[in-house]
Protein backbone atom coordinates (compact mmCIF):
# COMPACT_ATOMS: atom_id res chain seq x y z
CA UNK A 1 0.00 0.00 0.00
CA UNK A 2 1.39 3.67 -0.70
CA UNK A 3 2.23 6.12 1.40
CA UNK A 4 0.69 9.36 1.23
CA UNK A 5 3.73 11.64 0.85
CA UNK A 6 4.74 14.00 3.36
CA UNK A 7 4.13 17.48 1.31
CA UNK A 8 2.43 20.12 3.46
CA UNK A 9 -1.89 20.14 4.22
CA UNK A 10 -3.61 21.68 1.46
CA UNK A 11 -5.97 24.18 3.57
CA UNK A 12 -8.23 27.39 3.42
CA UNK A 13 -6.04 30.26 3.40
CA UNK A 14 -7.69 33.48 4.63
CA UNK A 15 -10.27 33.73 7.82
CA UNK A 16 -13.19 35.03 5.13
CA UNK A 17 -12.50 32.10 3.41
CA UNK A 18 -13.24 29.63 6.20
CA UNK A 19 -16.34 31.84 7.01
CA UNK A 20 -17.36 31.51 3.26
CA UNK A 21 -16.16 27.74 2.74
CA UNK A 22 -18.35 26.56 5.94
CA UNK A 23 -21.02 29.20 5.08
CA UNK A 24 -21.17 27.48 1.51
CA UNK A 25 -21.68 24.17 3.00
CA UNK A 26 -24.48 25.12 5.34
CA UNK A 27 -26.54 27.01 2.84
CA UNK A 28 -28.11 24.45 0.38
CA UNK A 29 -31.18 23.13 -0.76
CA UNK A 30 -32.45 23.26 2.80
CA UNK A 31 -32.77 26.88 2.69
CA UNK A 32 -34.60 26.98 -0.10
CA UNK A 33 -37.29 23.92 0.16
CA UNK A 34 -37.10 23.16 3.37
CA UNK A 35 -36.32 26.07 5.57
CA UNK A 36 -38.84 28.69 4.57
CA UNK A 37 -41.91 26.04 4.37
CA UNK A 38 -41.41 24.51 7.22
CA UNK A 39 -41.18 27.70 8.97
CA UNK A 40 -44.45 29.40 7.47
CA UNK A 41 -46.15 25.82 8.22
CA UNK A 42 -44.95 25.55 11.92
CA UNK A 43 -45.83 28.84 13.09
CA UNK A 44 -43.51 31.94 11.55
CA UNK A 45 -41.80 33.43 13.90
CA UNK A 46 -42.71 31.17 16.95
CA UNK A 47 -41.04 28.41 15.11
CA UNK A 48 -37.87 30.73 14.47
CA UNK A 49 -37.65 30.72 18.27
CA UNK A 50 -38.03 27.14 18.60
CA UNK A 51 -35.43 26.87 15.90
CA UNK A 52 -33.37 29.24 17.72
CA UNK A 53 -33.26 27.11 20.72
CA UNK A 54 -32.87 23.70 18.71
CA UNK A 55 -29.74 25.15 17.34
CA UNK A 56 -28.06 26.53 20.73
CA UNK A 57 -28.59 23.23 22.50
CA UNK A 58 -27.68 20.72 19.78
CA UNK A 59 -26.61 22.29 16.20
CA UNK A 60 -24.31 24.88 17.39
CA UNK A 61 -22.60 22.15 20.08
CA UNK A 62 -21.99 19.40 17.66
CA UNK A 63 -20.99 21.66 15.09
CA UNK A 64 -18.57 23.40 17.29
CA UNK A 65 -17.56 19.81 18.47
CA UNK A 66 -16.79 18.59 14.85
CA UNK A 67 -14.73 21.99 13.95
CA UNK A 68 -13.15 21.00 17.05
CA UNK A 69 -12.26 17.28 16.49
CA UNK A 70 -10.83 18.22 12.64
CA UNK A 71 -8.68 20.83 13.81
CA UNK A 72 -6.66 19.10 16.69
CA UNK A 73 -6.11 16.31 14.01
CA UNK A 74 -5.39 18.06 10.95
CA UNK A 75 -7.40 14.90 9.17
CA UNK A 76 -9.93 13.66 7.19
CA UNK A 77 -13.09 12.39 9.62
CA UNK A 78 -11.44 8.52 10.40
CA UNK A 79 -7.86 9.35 10.91
CA UNK A 80 -9.34 12.30 12.78
CA UNK A 81 -10.84 9.52 15.70
CA UNK A 82 -7.75 7.15 15.10
CA UNK A 83 -5.63 9.81 16.14
CA UNK A 84 -7.56 11.62 18.87
CA UNK A 85 -9.19 8.50 20.45
CA UNK A 86 -7.93 7.29 24.29
CA UNK A 87 -6.07 3.97 24.28
CA UNK A 88 -8.22 1.25 23.80
CA UNK A 89 -10.52 3.25 21.80
CA UNK A 90 -10.17 1.85 18.91
CA UNK A 91 -13.89 1.62 18.28
CA UNK A 92 -14.35 5.29 17.63
CA UNK A 93 -12.93 5.33 14.17
CA UNK A 94 -16.00 3.97 13.05
CA UNK A 95 -17.86 7.05 13.72
CA UNK A 96 -15.79 8.38 10.92
CA UNK A 97 -16.50 5.46 8.82
CA UNK A 98 -20.04 5.90 9.31
CA UNK A 99 -19.75 9.79 8.30
CA UNK A 100 -18.04 8.49 4.87
CA UNK A 101 -20.67 6.22 4.18
CA UNK A 102 -23.82 8.97 5.25
CA UNK A 103 -21.46 11.30 2.76
CA UNK A 104 -21.48 8.70 -0.16
CA UNK A 105 -25.66 7.85 0.05
CA UNK A 106 -26.63 11.58 1.17
CA UNK A 107 -24.58 12.95 -2.11
CA UNK A 108 -26.32 10.02 -4.32
CA UNK A 109 -29.59 11.56 -3.91
CA UNK A 110 -28.67 15.30 -3.16
CA UNK A 111 -27.06 15.13 -6.82
CA UNK A 112 -30.30 14.17 -8.17
CA UNK A 113 -32.15 17.48 -7.00
CA UNK A 114 -29.32 19.78 -8.14
CA UNK A 115 -29.71 17.80 -11.49
CA UNK A 116 -33.10 18.97 -11.99
CA UNK A 117 -32.37 22.37 -10.94
CA UNK A 118 -29.32 22.25 -13.52
CA UNK A 119 -31.92 20.94 -16.51
CA UNK A 120 -34.29 23.31 -15.21
CA UNK A 121 -31.32 26.72 -14.76
CA UNK A 122 -30.20 25.29 -18.41
CA UNK A 123 -33.99 25.38 -19.77
CA UNK A 124 -34.76 28.93 -17.87
CA UNK A 125 -31.64 30.37 -19.52
CA UNK A 126 -32.74 29.03 -23.29
CA UNK A 127 -35.99 30.80 -22.50
CA UNK A 128 -38.18 27.82 -22.64
CA UNK A 129 -41.81 28.88 -22.02
CA UNK A 130 -43.25 29.13 -18.78
CA UNK A 131 -46.39 27.92 -17.87
CA UNK A 132 -48.67 29.57 -15.46
CA UNK A 133 -50.48 26.19 -14.62
CA UNK A 134 -48.83 24.45 -11.82
CA UNK A 135 -50.53 21.19 -13.73
CA UNK A 136 -48.15 22.07 -16.74
CA UNK A 137 -45.47 22.48 -14.57
CA UNK A 138 -45.78 19.18 -12.83
CA UNK A 139 -46.07 17.41 -16.12
CA UNK A 140 -42.84 19.08 -17.58
CA UNK A 141 -41.01 17.87 -14.03
CA UNK A 142 -42.56 14.56 -14.16
CA UNK A 143 -41.19 14.04 -18.04
CA UNK A 144 -37.61 15.28 -16.73
CA UNK A 145 -37.43 12.81 -13.15
CA UNK A 146 -39.44 9.94 -14.79
CA UNK A 147 -36.56 10.47 -18.52
CA UNK A 148 -33.90 7.70 -17.69
CA UNK A 149 -31.48 9.84 -19.98
CA UNK A 150 -32.39 13.39 -18.83
CA UNK A 151 -32.60 12.30 -15.21
CA UNK A 152 -29.01 10.16 -15.01
CA UNK A 153 -27.68 12.97 -17.24
CA UNK A 154 -28.19 16.11 -15.09
CA UNK A 155 -27.23 14.05 -11.88
CA UNK A 156 -23.89 13.24 -13.91
CA UNK A 157 -23.22 16.93 -14.81
CA UNK A 158 -24.10 18.19 -10.98
CA UNK A 159 -21.59 15.59 -9.66
CA UNK A 160 -18.94 16.24 -12.51
CA UNK A 161 -19.31 19.93 -11.42
CA UNK A 162 -18.82 19.03 -7.99
CA UNK A 163 -15.87 16.65 -8.76
CA UNK A 164 -14.21 19.47 -11.01
CA UNK A 165 -13.94 22.10 -8.41
CA UNK A 166 -12.88 19.17 -5.54
CA UNK A 167 -10.00 18.05 -7.82
CA UNK A 168 -8.47 21.00 -7.64
CA UNK A 169 -7.95 21.48 -3.85
CA UNK A 170 -8.82 22.65 -0.44
CA UNK A 171 -7.71 26.35 -1.48
CA UNK A 172 -7.37 26.48 -4.53
CA UNK A 173 -11.13 24.86 -5.41
CA UNK A 174 -13.07 24.90 -2.63
CA UNK A 175 -12.17 28.58 -1.06
CA UNK A 176 -11.71 29.96 -4.55
CA UNK A 177 -14.90 28.68 -5.68
CA UNK A 178 -17.32 29.90 -2.74
CA UNK A 179 -15.42 32.63 -2.11
CA UNK A 180 -16.56 33.76 -5.16
CA UNK A 181 -20.34 32.11 -5.27
CA UNK A 182 -21.02 33.52 -1.53
CA UNK A 183 -21.17 37.07 -2.78
CA UNK A 184 -23.09 36.54 -5.88
CA UNK A 185 -25.52 34.31 -4.14
CA UNK A 186 -26.66 37.28 -1.59
CA UNK A 187 -26.88 39.80 -4.06
CA UNK A 188 -29.03 37.70 -6.07
CA UNK A 189 -31.17 36.16 -3.15
CA UNK A 190 -31.22 40.12 -1.75
CA UNK A 191 -32.19 41.26 -5.27
CA UNK A 192 -35.18 38.58 -5.94
CA UNK A 193 -36.18 39.04 -2.53
CA UNK A 194 -36.80 43.50 -2.79
CA UNK A 195 -38.17 42.49 -6.25
CA UNK A 196 -40.81 40.33 -3.83
CA UNK A 197 -41.65 42.67 -1.55
CA UNK A 198 -42.54 45.12 -4.29
CA UNK A 199 -45.27 42.81 -5.26
CA UNK A 200 -49.11 43.01 -4.48
CA UNK A 201 -50.00 40.70 -2.07
CA UNK A 202 -46.64 41.04 -0.76
CA UNK A 203 -48.14 41.77 3.27
CA UNK A 204 -49.80 38.05 2.86
CA UNK A 205 -46.68 36.64 1.52
CA UNK A 206 -44.80 38.17 4.78
CA UNK A 207 -47.50 36.95 7.21
CA UNK A 208 -47.37 33.73 6.29
CA UNK A 209 -43.34 33.47 6.57
CA UNK A 210 -43.29 35.18 9.94
CA UNK A 211 -46.85 35.35 11.89
CA UNK A 212 -45.77 33.98 15.39
CA UNK A 213 -48.34 31.44 15.71
CA UNK A 214 -47.30 29.83 19.25
CA UNK A 215 -50.39 27.62 19.23
CA UNK A 216 -49.02 25.51 16.85
CA UNK A 217 -45.16 24.68 18.75
CA UNK A 218 -45.62 20.90 19.77
CA UNK A 219 -43.61 18.36 20.26
CA UNK A 220 -43.79 17.19 16.20
CA UNK A 221 -43.00 21.15 15.85
CA UNK A 222 -39.57 20.85 18.24
CA UNK A 223 -38.57 17.37 16.54
CA UNK A 224 -38.56 19.34 13.19
CA UNK A 225 -36.63 22.39 14.16
CA UNK A 226 -34.52 19.98 15.77
CA UNK A 227 -33.88 18.15 12.64
CA UNK A 228 -33.63 20.69 10.70
CA UNK A 229 -31.18 22.60 12.95
CA UNK A 230 -28.73 19.36 12.35
CA UNK A 231 -29.44 19.30 8.75
CA UNK A 232 -29.02 22.52 8.07
CA UNK A 233 -25.40 23.00 9.83
CA UNK A 234 -23.84 20.04 7.63
CA UNK A 235 -23.33 18.10 10.77
CA UNK A 236 -23.13 14.40 11.19
CA UNK A 237 -21.16 12.90 7.81
CA UNK A 238 -18.17 14.47 8.87
CA UNK A 239 -18.00 17.27 6.37
CA UNK A 240 -17.42 19.48 9.75
CA UNK A 241 -14.54 17.30 10.87
CA UNK A 242 -12.88 17.86 7.07
CA UNK A 243 -13.60 21.64 7.28
CA UNK A 244 -12.00 22.06 10.70
CA UNK A 245 -8.67 20.19 9.73
CA UNK A 246 -8.58 22.98 7.37
CA UNK A 247 -9.00 25.55 9.20
CA UNK A 248 -6.32 28.12 10.80
CA UNK A 249 -5.06 27.82 13.70
CA UNK A 250 -5.95 31.69 14.54
CA UNK A 251 -9.69 30.77 14.01
CA UNK A 252 -11.88 31.53 16.15
CA UNK A 253 -14.01 28.32 16.15
CA UNK A 254 -16.93 29.37 18.64
CA UNK A 255 -17.39 32.82 16.70
CA UNK A 256 -17.06 31.29 13.27
CA UNK A 257 -19.63 28.68 13.65
CA UNK A 258 -22.33 31.09 15.35
CA UNK A 259 -21.61 33.38 12.16
CA UNK A 260 -22.34 31.06 9.68
CA UNK A 261 -25.33 29.77 11.85
CA UNK A 262 -26.97 33.61 11.53
CA UNK A 263 -25.64 34.08 7.61
CA UNK A 264 -26.98 30.64 7.13
CA UNK A 265 -30.61 31.65 8.68
CA UNK A 266 -30.49 34.79 6.93
CA UNK A 267 -30.20 33.07 3.10
CA UNK A 268 -33.31 30.69 4.98
CA UNK A 269 -35.30 33.89 5.68
CA UNK A 270 -34.30 36.14 2.47
CA UNK A 271 -35.35 32.69 0.11
CA UNK A 272 -38.93 32.87 2.44
CA UNK A 273 -39.20 36.58 1.73
CA UNK A 274 -38.35 36.51 -2.24
CA UNK A 275 -40.79 33.20 -2.37
CA UNK A 276 -43.71 33.69 -0.72
CA UNK A 277 -44.76 37.00 -1.39
CA UNK A 278 -44.99 36.28 -5.51
CA UNK A 279 -46.57 33.09 -4.35
CA UNK A 280 -48.90 34.93 -2.79
CA UNK A 281 -49.47 37.90 -4.92
CA UNK A 282 -51.03 35.30 -7.44
CA UNK A 283 -53.34 33.13 -5.17
CA UNK A 284 -51.48 30.14 -5.52
CA UNK A 285 -50.94 27.55 -2.56
CA UNK A 286 -47.74 27.36 -1.06
CA UNK A 287 -45.98 23.77 -1.41
CA UNK A 288 -43.10 21.82 -0.03
CA UNK A 289 -40.37 20.44 -1.39
CA UNK A 290 -40.22 20.06 -5.44
CA UNK A 291 -43.55 21.09 -5.47
CA UNK A 292 -42.62 24.53 -4.66
CA UNK A 293 -39.49 24.63 -6.32
CA UNK A 294 -40.20 23.12 -9.98
CA UNK A 295 -43.87 23.68 -10.04
CA UNK A 296 -45.66 26.36 -8.13
CA UNK A 297 -42.35 29.13 -8.66
CA UNK A 298 -42.23 28.33 -12.71
CA UNK A 299 -45.87 29.22 -12.82
CA UNK A 300 -45.77 32.30 -10.22
CA UNK A 301 -42.59 33.79 -12.26
CA UNK A 302 -44.55 33.43 -15.54
CA UNK A 303 -47.02 35.73 -14.51
CA UNK A 304 -44.63 38.63 -13.56
CA UNK A 305 -42.95 41.00 -16.25
CA UNK A 306 -39.49 39.75 -17.07
CA UNK A 307 -40.69 35.93 -15.55
CA UNK A 308 -38.15 34.27 -17.65
CA UNK A 309 -34.93 36.50 -16.37
CA UNK A 310 -36.66 35.89 -12.68
CA UNK A 311 -36.70 31.98 -13.03
CA UNK A 312 -33.01 31.64 -13.96
CA UNK A 313 -32.23 34.10 -11.17
CA UNK A 314 -34.00 31.88 -9.10
CA UNK A 315 -32.30 28.26 -10.29
CA UNK A 316 -29.19 29.70 -10.66
CA UNK A 317 -29.72 30.66 -6.92
CA UNK A 318 -30.69 27.19 -6.13
CA UNK A 319 -27.54 25.98 -8.23
CA UNK A 320 -24.93 28.16 -6.66
CA UNK A 321 -26.33 27.55 -3.02
CA UNK A 322 -26.67 23.55 -3.79
CA UNK A 323 -22.36 23.41 -5.06
CA UNK A 324 -21.46 25.35 -1.88
CA UNK A 325 -23.36 22.03 0.36
CA UNK A 326 -22.31 19.37 -2.31
CA UNK A 327 -19.00 20.10 -2.01
CA UNK A 328 -18.58 19.37 1.69
CA UNK A 329 -20.20 16.31 1.09
CA UNK A 330 -17.83 15.02 -1.80
CA UNK A 331 -15.17 16.00 0.28
CA UNK A 332 -15.18 13.38 2.70
CA UNK A 333 -14.80 10.76 0.84
CA UNK A 334 -11.83 12.38 -1.07
CA UNK A 335 -9.95 13.49 2.36
CA UNK A 336 -9.97 9.92 3.30
CA UNK A 337 -8.82 8.21 0.08
CA UNK A 338 -5.81 10.88 -0.35
CA UNK A 339 -4.72 10.86 3.74
CA UNK A 340 -5.92 7.42 4.71
CA UNK A 341 -4.86 5.76 1.81
CA UNK A 342 -2.78 7.88 0.31
CA UNK A 343 -4.29 8.38 -2.60
CA UNK A 344 -3.54 10.99 -5.67
CA UNK A 345 -6.49 13.98 -5.38
CA UNK A 346 -7.36 13.29 -8.66
CA UNK A 347 -7.42 9.82 -8.13
CA UNK A 348 -9.42 9.72 -4.97
CA UNK A 349 -11.83 12.31 -6.83
CA UNK A 350 -12.44 10.68 -10.05
CA UNK A 351 -13.01 7.23 -7.77
CA UNK A 352 -15.57 8.80 -4.88
CA UNK A 353 -17.66 10.46 -7.57
CA UNK A 354 -17.94 7.43 -9.80
CA UNK A 355 -19.00 4.85 -6.73
CA UNK A 356 -21.53 7.77 -5.63
CA UNK A 357 -22.91 7.88 -9.44
CA UNK A 358 -23.19 4.35 -8.82
CA UNK A 359 -25.12 4.59 -5.98
CA UNK A 360 -26.85 7.25 -7.52
CA UNK A 361 -28.01 5.62 -10.49
CA UNK A 362 -30.77 4.30 -8.79
CA UNK A 363 -31.94 6.97 -7.12
CA UNK A 364 -32.04 9.12 -9.91
CA UNK A 365 -33.93 6.38 -11.68
CA UNK A 366 -36.46 5.35 -8.63
CA UNK A 367 -38.87 8.20 -9.66
CA UNK A 368 -39.46 6.88 -13.52
CA UNK A 369 -38.58 3.19 -14.73
CA UNK A 370 -36.96 2.05 -11.49
CA UNK A 371 -40.00 2.99 -9.37
CA UNK A 372 -41.34 -0.13 -8.99
CA UNK A 373 -38.25 -1.41 -7.29
CA UNK A 374 -39.22 -0.36 -3.52
CA UNK A 375 -38.21 -1.85 -0.14
CA UNK A 376 -40.74 -1.52 2.78
CA UNK A 377 -42.62 1.42 1.37
CA UNK A 378 -40.15 2.89 0.23
CA UNK A 379 -38.70 3.81 -3.54
CA UNK A 380 -34.39 4.29 -3.69
CA UNK A 381 -34.48 7.50 -3.15
CA UNK A 382 -36.70 7.74 0.27
CA UNK A 383 -34.56 4.70 1.42
CA UNK A 384 -31.35 6.88 0.75
CA UNK A 385 -33.04 9.42 2.52
CA UNK A 386 -34.29 7.36 5.19
CA UNK A 387 -30.71 6.18 5.80
CA UNK A 388 -28.75 9.30 5.97
CA UNK A 389 -31.23 11.65 7.33
CA UNK A 390 -33.06 9.47 9.98
CA UNK A 391 -30.25 6.56 10.88
CA UNK A 392 -26.87 7.45 10.07
CA UNK A 393 -26.32 10.90 10.63
CA UNK A 394 -28.02 11.56 13.57
CA UNK A 395 -26.40 8.08 15.03
CA UNK A 396 -22.78 9.53 14.34
CA UNK A 397 -24.39 13.17 15.65
CA UNK A 398 -24.59 11.43 18.84
CA UNK A 399 -21.46 9.40 18.71
CA UNK A 400 -19.58 12.93 17.97
CA UNK A 401 -20.78 14.45 21.16
CA UNK A 402 -20.15 11.82 23.08
CA UNK A 403 -16.53 11.99 21.85
CA UNK A 404 -15.59 15.12 22.73
CA UNK A 405 -18.23 15.64 25.62
CA UNK A 406 -16.65 12.63 27.21
CA UNK A 407 -13.35 11.28 26.26
CA UNK A 408 -11.43 15.05 25.77
CA UNK A 409 -10.55 17.10 29.15
CA UNK A 410 -11.95 20.27 29.91
CA UNK A 411 -8.55 21.65 29.52
CA UNK A 412 -7.97 20.12 25.86
CA UNK A 413 -11.46 21.82 25.03
CA UNK A 414 -10.34 24.95 26.15
CA UNK A 415 -7.23 25.04 24.60
CA UNK A 416 -9.30 24.12 21.00
CA UNK A 417 -11.69 26.95 21.78
CA UNK A 418 -8.95 29.56 22.79
CA UNK A 419 -7.14 29.57 19.90
CA UNK A 420 -8.66 32.89 18.26
CA UNK A 421 -10.87 33.31 20.46
CA UNK A 422 -8.58 34.47 23.42
CA UNK A 423 -8.77 33.06 27.13
CA UNK A 424 -12.31 33.95 27.36
CA UNK A 425 -13.27 31.29 25.81
CA UNK A 426 -12.65 29.36 28.21
CA UNK A 427 -15.65 30.18 30.04
CA UNK A 428 -17.63 28.21 27.15
CA UNK A 429 -16.41 24.86 28.20
CA UNK A 430 -18.28 24.12 31.25
CA UNK A 431 -21.27 24.62 29.18
CA UNK A 432 -20.63 23.44 25.98
CA UNK A 433 -19.35 19.95 27.85
CA UNK A 434 -22.42 19.62 29.54
CA UNK A 435 -24.43 20.39 26.25
CA UNK A 436 -22.36 17.36 24.63
CA UNK A 437 -22.75 14.61 27.26
CA UNK A 438 -26.39 15.44 27.62
CA UNK A 439 -28.66 17.34 26.39
CA UNK A 440 -27.78 17.27 22.52
CA UNK A 441 -27.10 13.15 22.90
CA UNK A 442 -30.55 12.70 24.35
CA UNK A 443 -32.02 15.50 22.16
CA UNK A 444 -31.21 13.65 18.94
CA UNK A 445 -31.74 10.26 20.36
CA UNK A 446 -35.46 11.43 20.45
CA UNK A 447 -35.39 13.08 16.89
CA UNK A 448 -34.11 9.51 15.99
CA UNK A 449 -36.71 7.56 17.92
CA UNK A 450 -39.84 9.54 16.68
CA UNK A 451 -38.52 9.54 12.91
CA UNK A 452 -38.59 5.77 13.37
CA UNK A 453 -41.87 5.22 15.16
CA UNK A 454 -43.79 8.46 14.90
CA UNK A 455 -43.65 8.88 11.06
N1 LIG B 1 -26.64 21.97 4.90
C1 LIG B 1 -26.98 21.50 3.58
C2 LIG B 1 -28.32 22.08 3.13
O1 LIG B 1 -28.94 22.83 3.79
C3 LIG B 1 -27.07 20.01 3.51
C4 LIG B 1 -25.87 19.26 4.00
C5 LIG B 1 -26.00 18.30 4.97
C6 LIG B 1 -24.61 19.51 3.47
C7 LIG B 1 -24.92 17.60 5.45
C8 LIG B 1 -23.51 18.83 3.94
C9 LIG B 1 -23.64 17.89 4.93
O2 LIG B 1 -28.79 21.76 2.08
Amino acid sequence: MNRAPARARDAFTSRLGVILATLGSAVGLGNIWKFPYLTGDNGGAAFLVVYLLATLAVGLPVMIAELVIGRRARADAVSSFERLAPPGGGAWRYVGVAGVCSAVFLLAFYSEVVGWVFAYLFESLRGAALSSDPAANAARFTALAHDPVAALGWQWAALAWAAGIIVCGVARGIEAVTKRLMPLLFLLLAGLAVHALTLPGAGRGLAFLLQPDFSRIGPAVVLTALGLAFFKLSLGIGAMITYGSYFRADQDIPLTATRVMLADLTVSLLAGIAIFPAVFSFGFAPASGPALVFMTMPAVFSQLPAGGVLLAVFFALIAIAATGAMLSILEVPVAWLVERHGWGRARATVAATLVIALFGAPAALSQGVGAAFTLAGRSVFELYDFLTSQLLMPLTGIAIALFVGRTWSAAALAAELGQGGGARRAALVGPLRVLLRWVAPLLIAVVLLHGWWGG
